[in-house]
């Protein structure tokens, strides 16, 4: 049986943490979708538009075969049944993610009892690392360039200069 996961997120920007969990997710699973959340939950709007995630995430992941980066607005769980998935990924950092994640993953299994979510702990280099972590840095001119592939600083660097 193939089986298709989805790795969601808001991705912005994806950092090497996001990247280490997809790589090792392209293993697990025949297929993996990552899917960009186009509204995310998050009260202030992204910083990188849905677009320029997708394209930043489709260029990091290239050299993943069975990975395909899909742009999804509305809920998880319908973008889930659209594409097939029955396991979605997520990625834990610390403790501190748990109780969220529990939350989530609770929601998603009573909205669509079908679908498993399956946790995968972050690297242990990087379980300080978030987005917004990396977003301060870059707008304040710091060095970021440890928690990000090329492609992201390349991109802070055109929006931030333009
Ligand atoms: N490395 C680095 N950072 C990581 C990480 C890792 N391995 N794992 C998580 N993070 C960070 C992210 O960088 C992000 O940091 P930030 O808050 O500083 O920007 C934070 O953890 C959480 O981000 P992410 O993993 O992208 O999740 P999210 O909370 O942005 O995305 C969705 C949540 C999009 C999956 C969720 O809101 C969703 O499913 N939305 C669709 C609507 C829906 O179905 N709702 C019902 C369920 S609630």
């Amino acid at each position: 049986m193939q089986v298709t996961a989805i790795y969601p997120g808001t991705f912005d920007p994806m950092t090497v943490g996001h990247i280490d969990v997809a790589t090792r997710a392209s293993k697990m699973f025949d297929d993996l979708i990552i899917g960009v959340a186009g509204d995310p939950s998050k009260k202030k709007s992204p910083f990188f538009d849905l677009e320029e995630r997708v394209d930043m995430a489709s260029r990091m992941l290239s050299d993943l075969p069975n990975v395909q980066v899909r742009p999804f607005s509305g809920l998880l769980v319908d973008f889930a049944a659209e594409i097939e998935a029955g396991v979605i990924v997520r990625g834990l950092r610390a403790i501190s993610d748990f109780e969220y994640e529990v939350q989530i993953a609770g929601v998603n299994r009573h909205l669509s009892p079908t679908i498993e979510t399956v946790f995968i702990a972050a690297s242990q280099d990087f379980t300080f690392l978030s987005s917004s972590i990396v977003r301060e840095i870059a707008k304040l001119g710091g060095d970021y360039s440890d928690f990000v592939h090329p492609v992201v600083t390349q991109e802070f660097e055109r929006k931030l200069n333009a």
